[in-house]
């Protein structure tokens, strides 16, 4: 296959590349506007390869995408260009907007032009498939807000028949991508399959998430902020796991079907930064036997903040066969080795405006 990956660059859009690119024997042309979090650094195992290319676009310019569409005649595309971060999207709703919905929208239409003129197989084989999060279901209950044990035992999971209900500019911005790729398929019956993943951690993230923010910091001596009280529920799940359920959905997914993505990981975010502390201790012990712990900072929650996601990721696992190899503890001391060993890469994509300073609190 000839992929078309948009957000390639990025956190998992380069994971899916590297993964497409190391393990099977199909071709990626990478479609990536190299914003702040876009680094091609993150490519660089693999951008030798003569399967592997790059085009600088926006994917809001539409002439440049019917080029790019016209000249590489994907098979198929994998969308993952977006702004990412729920905290800038609370100071500058503005860009979420245009990249995650204008965006979105002028890529549906430059794929569903070239697919229409497709031949008969072609067409047939082709698939456009929408990554998207878990976040556009809002939240969930928590187990602290519920009162008795026997209702505890039940908390509820987002299968793919929950309703939408995004909290933040960030998550309203990519469930109205999700309905613009369903009415896609609905009126058009362009084939498409969308994703919903849970929160993704491992090597090459940018240091404005929680994961990295807080190894980073920690090996500074910098305060390792954390948000209210902490106890936000997330389900973790390890990047290259994510690149290889998607590579998983693009080639045996259904059309028109939606799948669930997640760890079966439920992790307060306080667990998770005294797990990271606890796993630096071991690796980069402070003198004294002090511990990373000592320098945990609870700050202001974010506006909104929902409190608990968790995935059921039944539907992938039973009809597509995907399930994730590592187990939180496993890929969280891979990602902190990672960062150990890769300070170079922090160094480099930090090196625009972007310091490690709080976001998303100016309302
Ligand atoms: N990170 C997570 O935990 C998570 C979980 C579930 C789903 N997702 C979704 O997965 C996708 C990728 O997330 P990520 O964490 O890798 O994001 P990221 O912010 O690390 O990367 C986004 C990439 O998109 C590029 N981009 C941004 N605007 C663009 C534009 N207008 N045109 C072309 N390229 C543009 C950036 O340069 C960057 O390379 C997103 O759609 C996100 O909503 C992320």
């Amino acid at each position: 296959m000839k992929i078309l990956v948009t957000g390639g660059a990025g956190f998992i859009g380069s994971a899916v590349v590297r993964h497409i690119i190391q393990n099977t024997q199909d071709s990626v042309l990478n479609v990536d506007k190299l914003t702040y979090a876009g680094n091609l650094e993150s490519l660089a195992t693999v951008s030798s390869d003569e399967r592997y290319s790059f085009a600088q676009v926006d994917i809001c310019d539409r002439a440049a995408l019917d080029k790019i569409f016209a000249h590489y005649q994907p098979d198929a595309v994998m969308h993952l260009a977006a702004e990412s971060h729920v905290d800038r999207s609370i100071d500058g709703p503005a860009e979420f907007i245009q990249t995650n919905i204008v965006g979105t929208y002028s890529l549906l239409e430059a794929a569903r032009a070239y697919w229409s003129k497709l031949p008969t197989e072609q067409k047939a084989a082709f698939r456009f498939h929408h990554i998207s999060t878990d976040e556009v279901y809002g939240d969930l209950p928590h187990p602290l807000d519920i009162e008795t044990s026997a209702t505890q035992g039940s908390l509820p999971l987002f299968t793919e028949k929950t309703a939408y209900a995004p909290s933040s500019p960030y998550s309203a911005s990519k469930a109205s991508s999700d309905h613009l790729v369903r009415a896609w398929h609905r009126t058009y019956g362009f084939p498409v399959i969308v994703t919903n993943c849970s929160n993704n951690y491992g090597p090459y993230h940018f240091p404005e998430k929680l994961v990295p923010l807080i190894i980073l910091n920690a090996l500074e001596g910098k305060a390792l902020p954390i948000y209210g009280s902490g106890d936000q529920i997330r389900d973790w799940l390890y990047v290259e796991d994510h690149a290889r359920a998607l590579y998983t959905v693009i080639t045996k997914g259904r059309i028109g079907e939606t799948y669930n993505i997640g760890g079966h990981n439920e992790k307060q975010n306080l667990e998770v930064v005294h797990s990271l502390c606890e796993i630096l201790d071991e690796l980069k012990p402070l003198p004294a036997q002090a511990s990373y712990k000592d320098q945990i900072t609870h700050v202001a929650d974010r506006p909104g903040h929902d409190r608990r996601y968790a995935i059921d990721a039944g539907k992938i696992e039973r009809e597509l066969g995907w399930k994730p190899q590592e187990t939180f503890m496993t890929g969280l001391r891979k990602t902190v080795q990672w960062y150990l060993t890769h300070q170079d890469w922090c160094q480099h994509v930090q090196d625009g405006s972007y310091q490690r300073e709080r976001l998303g609190v100016s309302l």
